[in-house]
This record gives C-alpha cells, sequence and structure tokens, in this order.
C-alpha cells in the first residue's frame, strides 16, 4: 500500500517526506484555503513546490463543475508538473471529463467517492485514482472501510485498474484497516501516520534496553 499525506501544508510534507516512506501527496481546496493560498499564481506555485519537494504523485483539485471549465483547469494543472494527478469530483461532468483526461493521456483522481456504484462509474472512465472519504462516511454512521473492502472486491473480480485511495482518514487504525482492506494508497494526516508509531511496550522495552544497556559501558 501507497502512503500519501493529506495536506497542502510543507512544514507537514517535509516532516512526512523525510521519514523516507511518502509515495505522494494529496491536496483539495479546503486544505490549500487553510494554508492562506489565495489566486491562480500562488496556487500554482504552491503545487510546483510541492512537486519539487515529493518524488511521487500529487493530487491538484479542479473547482470548475462544467466538462469544459474542467477540462481548461485539469490541463494548465497537468502541465505544472509529471507529477500532477488531475483531481475531479464525482458528478456526470466530472465522469465526462476523466473519460477525456484518460484519452488524453492525463492521470486523474476521482474525488468524493461516496458508494461503490461511483467507483464503478470511475473505473470505466479509466480513473487513475478513485477517492472514497471513509472518515465522512464512519462520521454519518456508515462503514467507511466496508466500502473500501467492496470496491477492492469489485475491482478484483472485474479486472479494473484504477487505484483505490482511502482517503479521508482519521485515525491510525482506519490505516491499518485499509491496509487489511485491499486500498493501493492511504491518503493521511501527518498525525495518524506518526501515530503508527506508537506502542507502549515498546517505549517500556526501549528505557529498559538503554538502562541495561549503560551496565554494559563499563
Ligand atoms: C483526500 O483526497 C480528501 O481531500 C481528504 O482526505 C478529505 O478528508 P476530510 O474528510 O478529513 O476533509
Amino acid at each position: 500500500m501507497k502512503f500519501f499525506i493529506d495536506t497542502a501544508n510543507l512544514a507537514q510534507i517535509k516532516e512526512a517526506n523525510e521519514l523516507g516512506i511518502l509515495d505522494g501527496v494529496t491536496t483539495n481546496p479546503s486544505l490549500m484555503a487553510k494554508e492562506g493560498i489565495k489566486g491562480e499564481k500562488a496556487i500554482m506555485d504552491h503545487y510546483r513546490t510541492i512537486c519539487e519537494m515529493v518524488d511521487g504523485d500529487i493530487s491538484a483539485e479542479v473547482i470548475s463543475t462544467d466538462f469544459a471549465g474542467m477540462v481548461e483547469e485539469g490541463k494548465k494543472l497537468a502541465a505544472i508538473h509529471p507529477n500532477i494527478v488531475v483531481k475531479v469530483p464525482m458528478i456526470k461532468d466530472g465522469i465526462k471529463a476523466i473519460k477525456w483526461f484518460t484519452d488524453n493521456g492525463i492521470r486523474t483522481n476521482c474525488t468524493l467517492v461516496f458508494s461503490a456504484g461511483q467507483a464503478i462509474l470511475a473505473a470505466k472512465a479509466g480513473a487513475t485514482y478513485l477517492s472514497p472519504f471513509l472518515g465522512r462516511l464512519d462520521d454519518s454512521s456508515w462503514d467507511g472501510v466496508e466500502l473500501i473492502a467492496q470496491i477492492a472486491q469489485i475491482y478484483g473480480v472485474q479486472g479494473f485498474k484504477t487505484q483505490i485511495l482511502a482517503a479521508s482518514i482519521r485515525t491510525p487504525l482506519h490505516i491499518v484497516k485499509c491496509a487489511e482492506a485491499g486500498a493501493d494508497v492511504c491518503t493521511c494526516p501527518l498525525d495518524s501516520i506518526l501515530g503508527l508509531l506508537k506502542h507502549p511496550l515498546t517505549d517500556i522495552g526501549l528505557a529498559k534496553f538503554l538502562e541495561d544497556a549503560k551496565k554494559t559501558m563499563g
């Protein structure tokens, strides 16, 4: 399973990248707004900076909701860097745009996915990645991990090549469950990635080893 970080914060991207396990970055308009990035040039520059920091796929989201607008925006985003993946919402024109991008050699990430039916449509259109939002499903008492497993089963049986990019991750346990359910990628906040490190027995064990090591130092 690939690890992406789900943020537009450069310090967090740097910290995750320095772990050496980062395969890419996902952003969305809310994450860009959170960093105070305003205006087309600033947005484009920010994506370019992220591409220069991380050697992996970087999702950049369109904000148009009509086919022509999405295609125009997506072409501009894809021209920033070869690692850019154009993120397109799961709406009717979005599916048309994904098919257009597929036919024109531009990679896509279909976002705001909440059902297996939507996952089938995106795969038919040739999406490179599919982003089911499991945390938001959990927030409304649906089982997000179950959706990941269902899509993995369908894609496996049907031989779809679209990669399942589990999104809207809230906890380290989500990451573990997504790995178990067959996600190809997990895009996570930094805290959830770092949460995977934690176990009290590791800390207790290390403290004891260090204490005993002092005895061996003469
Ligand atoms: C990922 O691509 C999504 O933009 C993101 O994971 C959404 O997460 P949220 O539900 O925490 O906003």
